[in-house]
């Protein structure tokens, strides 16, 4: 046995050229996300992660053509949601048996040949956030809406979520958060979906596997949660009190901390800002208000600073976003990175199996079941 640490912490288990963290700067193929995040396109970024490279106009356009043409979704899926939208299904369960699902209707779901995974990489992506918006609609007792392949993907899911077409505002910060999102590294979600694929089972499963582990609170669910959190302490007189109970409680405050970084996310100062723009212009500033005494308590009292979840929670309340479709939200940008790691995985592929340390009882014997104690 060489190296043990709890969680992989430190660990290096794969090398990649997708994404970096390196001192605290997240950088996508090179390019830093603070540059990405004021200047792209969720869809230039997709394009960035497979491809290596920014595309040319022709090829943006090819490619947000193909998501176009890959966005509708088979009936069968529309049907099945609508027999389990009725059991208050959590969106994240929903959205992870969709991908499972549709992997069922894909004639090249066990391909692995280069090309098929690629177009079933612009499949899922395409229809992500038509899985997101019909599950909504549908337990709203509302139609699908078909998807609209004249507006931006950002533009398109807020149109299919809630009918009628984004304002600009709307549209670019919902870009700008899913740009933020779209790839993170070894994240436990694509650590997960590379382990599943390693295998050399197919995308589906992988991707699948990947939003199980998304759905978890120290996790993606983070965000879900946050609001939660928010909305249960209410007003800005009530932070001390919540928050001298969560410490005394040992409580984990939601959307703060990360394995990584250490002196802050670099995602969440974009987001901060987000937050305090779309909350004056809601009139509801007090989420952003006591979102910044949040921070300033907690990393005054326990060192720690908010990650990408924390700002993200206010931003989508901001837009209109029901709080359970945060997590779901989070899944539909970083399918883009998901993807990206899937493909480089099967490109160079070895399986992931470590081991290890046994600590549990040794040299047992059986005993018969009617002589036990
Ligand atoms: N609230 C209170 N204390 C915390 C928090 C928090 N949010 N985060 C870390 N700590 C404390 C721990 O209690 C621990 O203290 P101890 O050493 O006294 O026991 C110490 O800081 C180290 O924390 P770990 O949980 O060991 O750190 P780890 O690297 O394993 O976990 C994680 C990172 C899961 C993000 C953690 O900070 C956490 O649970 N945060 C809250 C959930 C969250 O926001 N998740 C989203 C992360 S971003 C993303 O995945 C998209």
């Amino acid at each position: 046995m060489t190296t043990k640490t709890r969680g992989l912490e430190g660990v290096v288990a794969t090398t990649s050229s997708i994404s970096s963290i390196i001192n605290d700067v997240l950088t996508y193929r090179g390019y830093s996300i603070d540059d990405l995040a004021e200047n792209a396109s969720f869809e230039e970024v997709v394009y960035l992660l497979w491809k290596g490279k920014l595309p040319t106009v022709r090829e943006l356009s090819e490619m947000k053509e193909q998501l176009g043409a890959n966005a509708d979704l088979p009936q069968e899926i529309i049907a099945q949601m609508k027999a389990y939208s009725v059991n208050s299904v959590h969106p994240m369960a929903a959205l992870r048996t969709a991908i499972s699902t549709l992997g069922l209707y894909d004639q090249e779901a066990d391909s692995l040949c280069e090309n098929a995974n690629y177009r079933k990489a612009i499949r899922i992506q395409a229809k992500i956030p038509s899985i997101v918006a019909t599950f909504s609609r549908i337990r709203e007792g509302k139609d699908p809406l078909s998807p609209r392949k004249d507006l931006s993907f950002a533009a398109n899911f807020l149109y299919m979520l809630n009918g009628k077409e984004p304002d600009e505002i709307a549209v670019n910060a919902f870009n700008k958060a899913l740009v933020l999102h779209a790839d993170h590294e070894l994240n436990a979600s694509t650590f997960t979906g590379r382990v599943c694929v390693a295998t050399l089972s197919d995308i589906y499963s992988g991707i699948t596997a990947a939003i199980g582990a998304l759905k978890g609170p120290l996790h993606g669910g983070a965000n879900e949660r946050v609001m939660k959190m928010l909305s249960e302490i209410y007003e800005v007189e009530n932070i001390d009190l919540y928050l001298q109970k969560a410490f005394a409680n040992k409580e984990k405050i939601m959307g703060f901390g990360h394995r990584v970084y250490k002196s802050g996310d670099p995602r969440a100062k974009h987001l901060r800002e987000m937050s305090k723009r779309l909350t004056e212009i809601t009139g509801e500033s007090k989420w952003y208000d006591m979102s910044i005494k949040m921070e300033q308590i907690i990393k005054s009292e326990k060192g720690l600073v908010p990650n990408v979840d924390f700002y993200s929670a206010s931003v989508y309340h901001s837009l209109g976003i029901k709080h359970d479709l945060f997590t779901p939200i989070f899944a539909i940008s970083r399918m883009s990175g998901w993807l990206a790691h899937v493909l480089e995985q099967y490109s160079n592929n070895r399986l992931i199996r470590p081991r290890a340390d046994y600590v549990g009882m040794k040299n047992q014997t059986y005993v018969r079941i009617e002589k036990r104690q």
